[in-house]
């Protein structure tokens, strides 16, 4: 196919924007005054105008190793010439299993089985599913309450935004699933605000599962799902000794504990996934985005040692010839776990993650540089996130920080918005002098905002 048969021209404005109903988005603004991207590389994005925009978001918190690598380009290249697509029901080919192979042996401890599927919500949707029928099928099936977090983010999908707590994805959406209650969000500006790295104050809040435990009874609680680092909403460090406290607390009461790792994996806090970081183990992983660098979609559910097993023994013992009633046609694509072999070996040659590491301290000291900048009344770090937390103009809550959005493209920056909070998260290759760029181009565009 030559490059004639494209039906569009990908660095053209398209003649018509309304068609697409976009995400997350103020569609009315959006289609007034477009911001278009055409092409990326490394650090960059181009837009359709040929303006040059440093990537201060990772995309959207997925390309860890940076725009258009060659090594995942031709990966996916190949692939798809040789092998387009392949069911993964009741057949395979190779690729998801390497993958799943090197997936599993990159989290420190006994996880040995991996369930992909395309997306961080449908990695949320099938950990959860997941933890509900391990229960089942041990026999325990009285536990089949679901604890999430207020302020957590786990995707759009009914299971997502039933143990997610951001309020506005779920106020739409009629009464959810059953069975759900929410541990209160770390959130504690009195004592945390201008934290550097994990705050001092709030380990207690995962008592909170206690008193979840006695209202409901443990014995009716199948899992606790956290974000380890809670980045949607405008990024919320936990606090020190918090994710510890939560796992004792499942392991006395027999919770499954699941981290949702779509953003914290792959490199985003110095290591492999936010587990090793904070040395706490869960039971389930979810991750996404960075698993392909975001090239092409897929996610992923990394489970501890008897997870699977269990699933085996019931099948065996009840003569079932599937053991999990769930999956994607599109689990395991080839074209998407070719990507994701491809960004897992750019991580490694490259060492990306211990990179992130490196630059953690520099990061920081320029996250806090913005202390005393105007609007500014808190600023968070850990690993390379910010979050970056703006006085909201009164009665206009995200009005302010949208227009800092505005104004930081036009002066070639992106960055991320939720409500009135700057979420920066940029590629893990970002260099020293780009960091600084960043910085000083949010100190002018907010000591230059109403
Ligand atoms: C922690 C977390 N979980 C789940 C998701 C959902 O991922 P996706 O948008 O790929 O469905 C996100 C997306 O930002 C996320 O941050």
């Amino acid at each position: 196919m030559d490059g004639s048969a494209l039906p569009i021209n990908a660095d053209a404005a398209p003649n018509n924007l309304e068609p697409f109903w976009m995400p997350f988005t103020w569609n009315r603004h959006f289609k007034k005054d477009p911001l278009l991207l055409a092409s990326a590389e490394g650090m960059y994005y181009r837009t359709v105008e040929g303006k040059e925009v440093l990537d201060g978001t990772a995309g959207l918190w997925c390309c860890n190793a940076g725009h258009r690598r060659e090594p995942i380009v031709r990966a996916v290249q190949e692939t798809v010439e040789h092998l387009d697509y392949a069911p993964t029901f009741q057949l395979g080919h190779p690729l998801p299993f390497e993958l799943a192979s090197r997936l599993s042996a990159m989290v420190p401890g006994d996880y040995d089985h991996v369930a992909f599927c395309n997306s961080g919500s449908e990695a949320v949707d099938s950990a959860l599913k997941i933890a509900l029928a391990y229960h089942r099928v041990r026999g325990d099936s009285a536990r089949t309450r679901l604890i999430g977090r207020e302020r957590g983010y786990h995707g759009t999908g009914f299971g997502g935004i039933s143990v997610g707590g951001i309020v506005k994805n779920r106020m739409f959406f009629g009464p959810l699933l059953n069975g759900v209650d929410h541990l209160r969000s770390t959130h504690d500006p009195e004592r945390n605000s201008y934290s550097r790295g994990e705050p001092e104050h709030g380990a207690e809040f995962a008592d909170e599962l206690e008193r979840l435990c006695a209202l409901h009874d443990p014995s009716t609680i199948a899992a606790v799902i956290v974000e380890p680092v809670a980045g949607s909403t405008g990024v919320l460090i936990p606090p020190k000794g918090y994710l510890q406290r939560l796992r004792e607390i499942c392991d006395k009461h027999g919770i499954l504990l699941i981290f949702d790792e779509v953003i914290t994996g792959f490199g985003r806090l110095g290591t492999g996934f936010a587990t090793e970081y904070f040395g706490v183990q869960p039971d389930i992983i979810t991750c996404a985005k960075g698993l392909t660098n975001g090239v092409v979609p897929m996610g992923a559910v990394i489970c501890r040692k008897g997870i699977y097993d269990s699933f085996m023994e019931w099948a065996d013992e009840t003569g079932q010839t599937i053991e999990l009633f769930h999956g994607y046609t599109y689990s395991g694509h080839p074209v998407a776990a070719a990507a994701g072999l491809a960004t897992l070996g750019l991580y490694q040659q490259e060492g990306l993650f211990q990179r992130a590491a490196e630059l953690a301290p520099y990061w920081e000291e320029a996250v806090h540089g913005l202390k005393g900048t105007r609007h500014v009344i808190d600023l968070r770090n850990l690993g390379l996130i910010a979050g970056i937390e703006l006085e909201s103009r009164p009665g206009k809550v995200g009005q302010r920080a949208y227009e800092a959005f505005r104004k930081a493209f036009e002066a070639g920056l992106l960055i991320r918005v939720t409500a009135d909070i700057i979420a920066l998260s940029p590629p893990l290759i970002v260099e020293k002098p780009e960091i600084d760029r960043m910085f000083q181009t949010l100190r002018d565009v907010l000591e230059a905002l109403d």
